[in-house]
């Protein structure tokens, strides 16, 4: 390799990446793409609450359909943050409803009826996933020294967590 093409290879390791942040282009790469499926599983995760929410039925309807609320909008406050991590430290985000769909590991339910029990249960399955990936992303945050990303995300764990608690109380006694 010549002199040239070690200064021209310098000059694009410097990428707007590198200038965002001080994160390696690796990590800034392999952050972005941990917290794209991440955020896709989030507003999955935020759709079903409500879904749930408005078609609660039976006689604890009151609780649940204001319990699934509370959730829901715990969960969404969430998306803005993850998208804005990517961002912030130079990677890009979801831009779209397909891209949500494509990225998305947890599941839609588009059952026409569903009782309360399923939907609490699916719910509560769908957080201890979602924790997972929260542990997983968490990792691959610290691998790469990205404390704010990862302060964040252990907030998150705590928040699914207690989710998952008060489902698993609710559904032990269905
Ligand atoms: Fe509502």
């Amino acid at each position: 390799m010549g002199r040239k093409d070690t200064i021209r290879l310098e000059v694009h390791e410097k990428g707007s990446s590198e200038t965002t942040s001080d994160l390696s282009r690796g990590g800034v790469a392999e952050i972005s793409d941990a917290l794209r499926p991440l955020l896709a599983d989030v507003f999955a995760l935020y759709v079903k609450a409500k879904n749930f929410h408005w078609h609660m039925s039976g006689r604890h309807f009151r609780d649940y359909h204001l319990l699934l609320d509370e959730h829901a909008e715990q969960i969404f406050a969430m998306t803005d943050d993850i998208a804005e991590r990517a961002r912030k430290i130079g990677g890009t985000t979801l831009r779209s409803i397909g891209d949500i769909s494509r990225h998305q590991r947890l599941k839609d339910n588009n059952e026409e009826s569903v009782s309360p029990k399923e939907m609490l249960t699916e719910l509560r399955a769908d957080n201890q996933q979602l924790t997972r990936s929260l542990r997983a992303t968490h990792e691959v945050c610290e691998k790469h020294n990205d404390v704010a990303t990862a302060s964040l995300i252990e907030n998150w764990i705590d928040e699914t967590e207690r989710r998952t608690w008060f489902l698993s109380e609710v559904v032990s006694d269905l």
